[in-house]
């Protein structure tokens, strides 16, 4: 059940705060597992011993004078190091990858939220990246208040979460204006409705993988 070519499939998970992610991967590897394939869970900003204390340095709160550029810096930095410790080795061996937010969150949080030039970005991007891409990327889109009373039950904020209406507005605006720029990869679930109408979505999408392994033609 692999890629073309070897290479595992590589799939993250987006959109704002709330909105399911997390969740929804322990279905979506769950489904992947059981159908044989062999799955590599991850996250960002994190995934290694050192990105994690890249994350604990960018939620903690008494960072309150974090510039943005040296978010943006701290986010590709934890990134390097996650794709040449984990993500390529693991797409090498033909395992798929999945991660709980990827470079899109860059671009919505730092760029939609934080106002960054995309050009910048894009430029961190293609150095640290070299052209890799996710195969897929799953958007979880809700409206802000509903996402936001869904992570507010889990008690304390980080320094994301305590941002105002307006920043969660501008990433969900950044990450839907990033899956009309590239509609072949993103596939966007509604995530306001009840989980398990979520996961027939996400059903959906699974099996589309699988059909598509399945004729190698359309592979
Ligand atoms: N479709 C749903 N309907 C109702 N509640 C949901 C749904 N999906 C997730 N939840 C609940 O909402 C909360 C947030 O979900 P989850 O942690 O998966 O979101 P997340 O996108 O990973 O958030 P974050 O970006 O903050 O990590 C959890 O308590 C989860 O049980
Ligand atoms: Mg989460």
């Amino acid at each position: 059940m692999n890629q073309p070519g070897g290479r595992g499939r590589f799939i993250t998970l987006e959109g704002g705060e709330g909105a399911g992610k997390t969740t929804s991967m322990n279905y979506l590897c769950e489904r992947l597992h059981d159908a044989g394939v062999r799955v590599l869970r991850t996250r960002e900003p994190g995934g290694t011993p050192l990105g994690e204390k890249m994350r604990e340095l960018l939620l903690d709160t008494q960072h309150t004078a974090l510039h943005a550029d040296t978010e943006l810096l701290l986010m590709f930095a934890a990134r390097a190091q996650h794709l040449h410790e984990v993500i390529l080795p693991a797409l090498a061996r033909g395992d798929w990858v999945v991660c709980d937010r990827f470079t899109d969150a860059t671009y919505a949080y730092q760029g939609g939220g934080r106002g960054i030039d995309s050009g910048r970005i894009a430029l961190l991007e293609d150095w640290v990246q070299q052209g890799l891409q996710p195969d897929t990327t799953l958007l979880f889109d809700l409206p802000v208040a509903q996402g936001l009373a869904r992570a507010g039950r889990r008690g304390e904020l980080d320094r994301f979460e305590q941002e105002q209406q307006a920043f969660f507005e501008q990433v969900r605006e950044a990450y839907l204006a990033r899956a009309r720029q590239y509609p072949q990869r993103f596939r966007i679930i509604d995530a306001g409705q009840e989980m398990q109408a979520v996961q027939r979505q996400l059903d959906r999408v699974i099996d589309s993988w699988f059909d598509a392994a399945a004729d190698p033609v359309e592979a």
